[in-house]
């Protein structure tokens, strides 16, 4: 019998990917395409919903014809996604009614504040485990009903309806206004906002605080299970998983039991921990979510410290600032100088996420004097990545019972040995990169296939995770705990600018 492969889709902030993966969860085919990010206003960022599923409608043939396969080569379809973009549509046309709110935007910041105002209450933290914070999409509906004239009104009569990116995605999959499916998974559900992180359905309270009709909301299903065929993009392929592309790349890198933790170092970074089927209630400013939900069996959760800016950081110093031409430069220009001379860079452009929370935080750079060159910068930018995971890591070791022992890593910026080598040095464990650096598009794959049969078992699958590169830390402790010390007294200077 002729070889078959599990298609995982990963929609992405900056991009859309279609990639196969055969029975050993090796990559065969890759093809991707960017999508336009808007900027209307400071704070506000935004996508076309249409442009990603046009892009995806042309990424999926791409990818077959590379390999010179078919459809009936494909034994089912894995989706990840970015996560809290939100997307409302017209139920009737398919049309989207604005352009998608994307994770980073931070137009929802004064009603933060006002929802930080009670203080003590716990409102939140019992029923989703979540901060209020720009980051997630309930607040983002609420923006929009308060914003756009009739649209409340529209949603009660069962006109529009809501979903993430992957659920936009599977309704115009499986044929759209033509009976196209509406559902969620629970790792994505688990990021509005609005679902109940213990029972897994959506939460009437929440519901009723934020003011959401519950007719909008998609279906909450599992993360791998038989959704339905792909008829409106791959007829007779079956979509069998969607998960939040944190949480697939939780799953890629086979992190299957409490206490193993990855950290994808992308446009943001995501550092998440397998905590089981508990759910573990974060002190430290870290969140709980849904890891992963086979089919019937129980949830599994993790613990999440989530970093709005590090790769956008380095994005900001090519594209804003000049400093270099491409990415990979900002090692060879860190490499220029022995350390950061004294300078720390906090990129709080979006506010700063996990473990602070504040919304009210803007970047800045300290410690500058005439000696600082542009290497120092450099050095300042990527140190600036390895003390954000090291608050996060901190915050888990205070909230978990079990220290972390070693740090499984992906992502684009893991090409960066120096950075590397730095967040090994500062959380003072050895830092691990499989062979295939597509964890992201892995997991999705590697749930869809176990929904579909093509593998038996968890343990298939960890088999297949080798090591690609290893770095072990070296620093002194005395250098690493000062250094920590200036990182934080940076982080205050940033705090409170937005009044
Ligand atoms: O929570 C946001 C996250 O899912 C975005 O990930 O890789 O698309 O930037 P990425």
């Amino acid at each position: 019998m002729a070889e078959r492969y599990v298609m995982s889709i990963d929609q992405g902030t900056n991009s859309t990917r279609c990639i196969l993966f055969d029975n050993h969860g090796r990559l065969v085919s890759v093809v991707q395409r960017e999508h336009e990010q808007h900027f209307p206003k400071p704070g506000w960022v935004e996508h076309d919903a249409v442009e990603i599923w046009r892009n995806l409608q042309r990424i999926v043939p791409e990818a077959l014809s590379d390999v010179a396969v078919g459809a009936e080569d494909i034994a089912a379809i894995g989706l990840a996604n970015q996560r809290e973009t939100t997307v409302l549509w017209d139920r009737r046309t398919g049309e989207p009614l604005g352009r998608a709110i994307v994770w980073q935007d931070t137009r929802t910041a004064p009603l933060v504040d006002e929802l930080s105002q009670q203080p003590g209450d716990t409102f939140f933290l019992d029923r989703c485990a979540l901060p209020p914070s720009t980051y997630f999409s309930a607040l983002r509906i609420r923006w929009l009903f308060d914003h756009v004239s009739g649209l409340e009104q529209r949603a009660i009569d069962g006109e529009v309806l809501f979903g993430t990116i992957e659920t936009w995605l599977i309704w115009n999959m499986t044929g759209g206004v033509d009976g196209g499916l509406h559902i969620t998974d629970a790792t994505n559900a688990s990021r509005t906002m609005l679902m109940n992180i213990h029972t897994l359905a959506w939460d009437d309270e929440l519901l009723s605080f934020f003011g959401v009709p519950r007719v909008m909301l998609p279906e909450i299903r599992s993360s791998a299970e038989d959704y339905g065929e792909a008829r409106g993009l791959l007829p007779g392929v079956r979509i069998t998983a969607a998960l939040g592309d944190q949480q697939a790349a939780l799953f890629g890198q086979t992190c299957f039991s409490p206490g193993e933790a990855k950290c994808t170092y992308g446009t943001g970074s995501f550092l998440l921990l397998n905590t089981g089927n508990e759910v573990v209630r974060s002190r430290h400013g870290l969140l709980a979510t849904v890891a992963y939900k086979i089919g019937e069996q129980p949830p599994v959760y993790a613990l999440e410290g989530s970093i709005a800016v590090t790769g956008s950081l380095v994005q900001w110093f090519r594209d804003r600032l000049g400093l270099i031409n491409n990415a990979p430069e900002i090692e060879t220009l860190a490499r220029t100088v022995e350390d950061n001379g004294g300078c720390y860079i906090v990129p709080a452009f979006s506010g700063l996420f996990a473990p602070r929370w504040r919304s009210d935080a803007r970047g800045v750079i300290v410690g500058l004097t005439s000696y600082i060159t542009k290497g120092h910068l450099a050095r300042a930018v990527l140190e600036a990545t390895g003390w954000q995971t090291r608050e996060v890591v901190d915050a888990m070791n205070a909230d978990f019972p079990v220290p972390l022992k070693q740090l499984k890593v992906d992502g684009g910026m893991t090409a960066d040995n120096l950075l590397m080598q730095f967040v090994a040095d500062v959380l003072d464990v050895p830092v691990v990169r499989p062979m295939v650096a597509e964890t992201v598009s892995l997991g999705a794959a590697y749930a869809a296939g176990l929904a579909a049969g093509y593998w038996s078992d968890l343990e298939v699958l960890r088999r297949h995770w080798h090591r690609a590169g290893q770095w072990m830390p070296d620093m002194d402790p005395e250098r690493r705990e000062s250094e920590y010390d200036n990182w934080q007294r940076a982080v205050e200077r940033s705090l409170g600018w937005i009044r």
